[in-house]
């Protein structure tokens, strides 16, 4: 028998996560023989059903190619593209849906900006970027200063995983050209104070990129009200579509940016003697677009919308929250990242044992988590180890699931020392 002792008290009244867990089919399957937990929403959450017809419908009833207006699938393929468009800027709250390009998601979105950006930067600029973020806000910006002689340089974060202020304060200067920081830490669930360091940093006319893959499942980001720059998130992570992600810009930064790729559709008019761009969102939109995950990226957010947001927040919180007090239950548990604003992500190590056991054997159980360096190798030097395990929770999940998983962690640790 667990030991659970903790009570469990935390629920929601408003929300009927029995019936939800009805629009995920994927859920309700066993897994080495056991129903499967899924707890790795943040390398990638599940669809509900409303996406999976919203796709299926989309192939059977209008495919075609968008943009072309020569038949009426050509027309209702682009209505339900631009549809989708419409939609994704209700939920970021943009001015105009020519703020909302179509990338293959959050890493292909901090490209898309970084080489925007280039030739604006130069030897001794600076990018100021966080020891927290993903390689997807690091790597495209290292890449780009090699080019251009720029530096990147990290914001240093306390133990508990939260950004330090004062390091943030003293690194910006008069050689900082650009602020990227993720809004919530894939691993740590950090949710950072962007709306304060956006403001700071505008006030220097500092540029400014929101890495919202992690912040986007959770809550609702409003991009006026942050007043950032770009914005950027994936689709899969929001229970849309691979495939498929975002990239918010202001327009003003939109059209002073080149295009990044050249090809159909962001062109106005090509000669071999000149060619000019198409106008906005278009001109960062070359070739034919992944229209059907767009669809379903827009079922995914109508579905999301359907539910009283703050009640799915206050659900999600009483996840972490029952973590949290479980971990004293599983002797050498140690959670990495307690900053007091959080996303429902619980990174942890257990004395005496290799993430990738812990999963392995969770694995075997039914429970589904990611284990290894998360693509955060800075943060998994900071914290001086290789790698952690992360319990990464969706509003789907259940107390009851917590609790599984906490039961397993028992028998993990017990079976190792
Ligand atoms: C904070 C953060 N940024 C960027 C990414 C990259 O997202 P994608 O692989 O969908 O481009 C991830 C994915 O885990 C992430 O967690």
């Amino acid at each position: 028998m667990s030991d659970l002792s903790v009570a469990n008290t935390a629920t929601s009244k408003a929300f009927d996560v029995k019936a939800i867990r009805q629009d995920f089919p994927i859920l309700s399957q066993q897994v080495n023989g056991k129903p499967l937990v899924y707890l790795d929403n943040g390398a990638s959450a599940q669809k509900p059903i409303a996406v999976l017809d919203a796709m299926d419908h989309y192939y059977r009833e209008m495919h075609s190619n968008v943009h072309r207006g020569a038949h009426t699938l050509g027309d209702r393929a682009t209505a339900a593209f631009e549809g989708a468009r419409e939609t994704v800027r209700s939920f970021l709250n943009a001015r105009s849906t020519q703020e909302i390009i179509w990338t293959r998601g959050t890493t292909e979105a901090i490209n898309l900006v970084a080489n925007g950006l280039a030739p604006r930067l130069k030897a001794g600029d600076e990018i100021l970027v966080s020891h927290m973020e993903h390689h997807a806000n690091i790597v495209p910006w290292q890449m780009i200063a090699e080019r251009t002689g720029a530096k990147v340089v990290p914001i240093q974060i306390t133990p508990q995983g939260e950004l330090d202020m004062e390091s943030f304060n003293s690194l910006l200067n008069d050689r900082t050209r650009v602020l990227a920081i993720t809004h919530a830490s894939n691993v740590l669930g950090t949710i950072n104070p962007v709306a304060e360091m956006v403001s700071q940093a505008k006030a220097r006319g500092i540029i400014t990129l929101l890495d919202g893959a992690q912040a986007v499942p959770h809550f609702q980001p409003d991009v006026q009200a942050l007043d950032c720059d770009f914005y950027a998130f994936s689709s899969h992570k929001l229970f849309g579509p691979t495939g498929i992600g975002v990239l918010y810009g202001k327009t003003a930064m939109l059209e002073a940016m080149p295009p990044y790729q050249g090809g159909g559709e962001m062109i106005e008019r090509v000669s071999f003697e000149r060619t000019t761009w198409n106008v906005l969102p278009y001109k960062f939109e070359a070739g034919t677009p992944a229209i059907a995950e767009a669809v379903g990226l827009g079922a995914a957010i109508r579905y999301l919308n359907s539910f009283d947001r703050e009640a799915m927040e206050a659900a999600e919180h009483a996840l972490l929250e029952r973590a949290n007090q479980l971990v004293e239950t599983v002797p050498g548990m140690t959670i990495i990242g307690t900053a007091k604003q959080k996303v429902p992500v619980m990174s942890f190590k257990i004395e005496g044992l290799h993430p990738s056991d812990i999963g392995t054997l969770l694995d075997q159980q039914g429970i589904a988590i990611r284990t290894g360096h998360h693509c955060a190798m800075p943060l998994m030097d900071f914290y001086g180890v290789p790698g952690t395990a992360r319990a990464s929770f969706a509003f789907y999940n259940t107390l009851d699931e917590v609790d599984q998983l906490f039961t397993a962690l028992q028998k993990v640790q017990r079976l190792f020392t």
